[in-house]
């Protein structure tokens, strides 16, 4: 079993999509192995984000991202990383194959709906930004 890390980013949750995302992820077969609603401050979002500083859209993305309340989970699955990034659907919706969260959620390329770890390094310690052990299970 491997685990990747989520978000239900700020757009979802002000669009009412939490439960209809939380049954996806349960139907494509991941356990949901830590869950919190939370708010990200600009500190924690630029630290969660450092790897794309440099981007132009930085500061869009950190706005974004701190504006409203997030979902954070922890999944379990076989080939959790890859197989979670399938479900997402690619980062601009327009691109974003039929059925994927992306496709059915996301309203653009900034405002996607969801986050989605890109490789098993990366969904640890994400996972370990927002949860302490004692809230996985
Ligand atoms: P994520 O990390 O959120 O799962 O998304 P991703 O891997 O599909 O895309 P990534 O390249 O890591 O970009 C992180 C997030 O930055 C925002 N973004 N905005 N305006 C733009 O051109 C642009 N490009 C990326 C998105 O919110 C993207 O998910
Ligand atoms: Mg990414």
């Amino acid at each position: 079993m491997n685990r990747t890390f989520t978000m239900i980013k700020p757009d979802a949750v002000e669009n009412g999509h939490t439960g209809a995302i939380l049954e996806k992820i349960n139907n494509a077969g991941f356990r949901i192995v830590g869950l919190k609603k939370t708010q990200l401050k600009l500190s924690d979002a630029e630290a969660f984000y450092a790897v794309h500083k440099a981007r132009p859209f930085f500061g869009e993305l950190v706005a974004f991202m701190t504006r409203g309340p997030i979902v954070a989970a922890v999944l379990e699955k076989d080939n959790a990383v890859n197989d979670f990034r399938t479900l997402i659907g690619a980062t601009n919706p327009a691109e974003a194959a039929e059925g994927t969260i992306r496709q059915l959620y996301a309203t653009s390329i900034g405002e996607n709906a969801v986050h989605g770890s890109d490789s098993d390094e990366n969904a640890a310690i994400e996972a370990a930004f927002h949860f302490s052990g004692r809230e996985l299970f």
